[in-house]
């Protein structure tokens, strides 16, 4: 990364539309994937082409404006309603993350204000939630490293870089930020099973940084915080709930339990777009659940005893009492819970 500009594109809109960049397949293969419509968007982002909140949102509202290109081209009067129903499409392909909601009304508030020709409009859009991610990253990683001290080390989740999110990224952005100034003594990563978006896409990242990275099995996290090894645990989030309870990669509460046993802080670093005011709290969102063969099979091959079966949660509920700090583009809150954040959503724009 050269000026906080990625050497890859994730998600990247193109004179000829929509092009993805096929993490199921990193970091054996770097392969692009043009999509041409929003059922293909939405198709991309339930099979894990792209993922990450902030990615996903971004992904669906470039969806849109290709539901737009497609439609309003149509004689057919109901156009618009072809795109509601391409909206919901793109709503229904992950349940958790709050930023595919987020992304997706701003974009349905744009096409009800465009007149007969909106595909310039909701492309500005689309654009503008796509840059504006780039920036919160930015700001939040000068947030979230101005609160590590020189020669703490660090442990992450899940994969929230360059390839979770618009560019830069979420918890890795805080990484590279302290990388970068110089304090990181040593940044682990948990592998993140089943998916293994830590020990594909983070490792990947950070390797392409050149910001050595120290892998670790999920269930190694306990014992490298008792050898004290690591000060900090930061991830992102899909989605924080109004009294503060996280929402994000199953195995985070695990985490943030042991942190709290060992003395490590947690961090949790998401954008404004991740803060769900509206929801009371962690318990009543939906977790989405993935298929069996992610347990049971390894790189596609199977691993597991025939007959066994799965529970597969892709996301768990960090209550709020067990994070330490909450890191946004607006500011840091300390101890989250419900009355912190209201008082701190209460600070902001009304478009926050
Ligand atoms: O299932 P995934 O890979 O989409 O899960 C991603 C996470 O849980 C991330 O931590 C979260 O989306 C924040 S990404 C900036």
């Amino acid at each position: 990364m050269t000026n906080n500009i990625p050497a890859f594109l994730a998600i990247e809109w193109t004179s000829g539309g929509l092009r993805l960049l096929d993490q199921r397949r990193l970091p054996a293969e770097e392969v692009y994937l043009n999509i041409g419509d929003a059922a293909a968007a939405a198709t991309a982002i339930r099979d894990m082409v792209v993922r990450g909140a902030p990615a996903i949102g971004i992904t669906a509202a470039y969806g849109v404006v290709l539901s737009a290109q497609q439609h309003s081209r149509e004689t057919s009067d109901d156009w618009r309603g072809r795109v509601e129903r391409d909206m919901d499409l793109l709503a229904a392909a992950r349940p958790t993350a709050v930023n595919l909601v987020w992304a997706l009304e701003q974009m349905r508030a744009c096409l009800q204000a465009a007149a007969t020709e909106p595909v310039k409009a909701l492309l500005e859009v689309a654009s503008r939630i796509h840059s504006e991610d780039i920036a919160a990253n930015i700001r939040m990683g000068a947030y979230g490293e101005n609160l590590i001290n020189k020669g703490d080390s660090v442990l992450t989740y899940c994969n929230t870089g360059s390839l979770a999110t618009g560019g830069y990224g979420t918890a890795l952005g805080v990484i590279r930020s302290a990388w970068s100034a110089g304090k990181l003594e040593k940044v682990y990563a948990c592998e993140t099973r089943p998916w293994l978006q830590g020990a594909r896409l983070t490792a990947w990242e950070l390797v392409h940084d050149q910001i050595p990275v120290t892998l670790i099995t999920d269930n190694s996290a306990a014992f490298l915080m008792q050898r004290g090894q690591v000060q900090w645990v930061i991830t992102g989030a899909d989605r924080v709930a109004a009294n503060g309870d996280v929402i994000n990669k199953i195995g985070t509460y695990q985490l943030a339990v042991s942190c709290r046993h060992h003395g490590v802080k947690m961090m949790v670093v998401a954008p404004l777009s991740t803060l769900d005011m509206a929801m009371p709290g962690g318990d009543q969102v939906t977790i989405e659940e993935r298929p069996d063969a992610e347990v049971l099979e390894l790189a596609g091959q199977r691993v597991a005893a025939r007959g066994a079966g799965v529970w597969n949660p892709a996301f768990d509920v960090t209550p709020a009492a067990l994070v330490d700090c909450l890191v946004t583009e607006a500011g840091v809150v300390q101890a989250p819970d419900r009355g912190k954040l209201a008082a701190f959503a209460a600070t902001l724009q009304p478009d926050g």
